[in-house]
C-alpha cells in the first residue's frame, strides 16, 4: 500500500510537474500547510495534495514575524483558511493566514490543561488564540492578555466553544496587568521573543507562592538561565526550584525550552 507521499509524488510526476513535492505537510482541521519554494506548478501541485489529503484547502508556510506573531501564508488550492483543529478533547478555530497555531507545543498544551488545580487562578500573559489558556480554563479561572486583533478575536471564539472559563483582555499586558489589580498562583508566559522583557510584569502579579512557565528560545541554557534568575532577584523573589522542559529546535542550535519556575 503506497504512502500518501508516494501517491503525490507519482500523481505529480504523471502530471509531468518538475518541483519535488515538500515531504512533510501539517493538517489543520481540513487545512493542510506546506513549506516549499514559489514556482508555476504551485497551484496543480495543491490540488493534488488537496485530492490525496482529502483536506479543502493548501496553503503555504512563508514563516511567522514581529511582536504580534502574524504568519506569512499563501494559498495555492482551495478557498476557506479559516478551520477547527481537535486536540486532546479540545476544539481551536481559527484562520491560517492570520493566525498561528503550532503543532510542535502539543504535549505542552497538555501538559498546561493537566497541572493546573481548580482552586487556582491563572494568568496567561500571551494567549494567542488560547492555546493553554482553553485547556487551562476548563479546570480553572484564567485571565488571558492578547495584543492581536486577530488573535484575540480566535480567543474568544475558542473560550466560546469549549465552554472554557476564561476572562480575555485585548491589549498589551505590561499595560493591562497591573490594572487587573488581582494576584496569580501561576502565570503563563509562551512567547519566544525576548521574553525576560516581560519578567519583572509577570512577577508583580505573581502570588508569594507561586509558578511561572516561562518559555524562551535560545542557544546557551545556562546564559538564558542566569539572566532568569538575575531578574527575578532584581525584582526582590528567589527562585525556590526550577524544572526545564525541552519543547523542540525551531532552528539549528536554537532550542525552545519552558522553565517551571516555583517561587
Ligand atoms: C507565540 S504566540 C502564542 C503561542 C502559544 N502559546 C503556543 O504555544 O502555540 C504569542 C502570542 O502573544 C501575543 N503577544 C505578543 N506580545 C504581547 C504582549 N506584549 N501582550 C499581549 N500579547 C502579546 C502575540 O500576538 C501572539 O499571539
Amino acid at each position: 500500500m503506497p504512502t500518501p507521499y508516494e501517491r503525490i509524488a507519482e500523481r505529480a510526476k504523471d502530471a509531468g510537474i518538475l518541483v519535488t513535492p515538500p515531504k512533510h505537510w501539517e493538517i489543520l482541521g481540513d487545512v493542510a500547510v506546506l513549506k516549499m519554494d514559489r514556482s508555476d506548478e504551485e497551484q496543480r501541485l495543491g490540488q493534488i495534495y488537496a485530492e490525496i489529503l482529502g483536506v479543502k484547502t493548501v496553503v503555504v508556510d512563508e514563516g511567522i514575524s514581529g511582536i504580534k506573531r502574524r504568519p506569512s501564508v499563501r494559498k495555492i488550492y482551495g478557498d476557506g483558511t479559516e478551520t477547527v483543529t481537535r486536540e486532546n478533547g479540545i476544539i481551536y478555530r481559527l484562520d491560517v493566514t492570520k493566525v498561528m497555531f503550532s503543532s510542535g507545543n502539543k504535549k505542552e498544551r497538555m501538559r498546561m490543561g493537566s497541572v493546573v488545580r481548580e482552586e487556582e487562578r491563572i494568568l496567561d500573559m500571551f494567549a494567542g488564540i488560547g492555546y493553554f489558556s482553553v485547556p487551562m480554563g476548563k479546570i480553572a479561572e484564567v485571565f488571558s492578555c492578547e495584543v492581536n486583533e486577530d488573535a484575540f478575536h480566535y480567543l474568544r471564539e475558542n473560550i466560546r466553544l469549549n465552554k472554557a472559563s476564561v476572562k480575555p483582555f485585548l491589549g498589551d499586558n505590561r499595560d493591562v496587568v497591573p490594572n487587573l489589580n488581582t494576584k496569580f498562583d501561576r502565570i503563563v508566559m509562551g512567547y519566544l521573543k525576548d521574553t525576560y522583557e516581560f519578567l519583572p510584569t509577570a512577577l508583580s502579579a505573581l502570588k508569594d507562592v507561586g509558578t511561572i512557565h516561562y518559555h524562551e528560545a535560545f542557544r546557551d541554557k545556562e546564559d538564558a538561565l542566569t539572566r532568569v534568575k538575575s531578574i527575578c532577584e532584581g525584582c526582590g523573589r528567589d527562585i525556590r526550584a526550577i524544572r526545564e522542559n525541552r519543547i523542540k529546535s525551531i532552528a539549528p542550535r536554537v532550542e525552545h525550552y519552558v522553565f517551571d519556575l516555583s517561587f
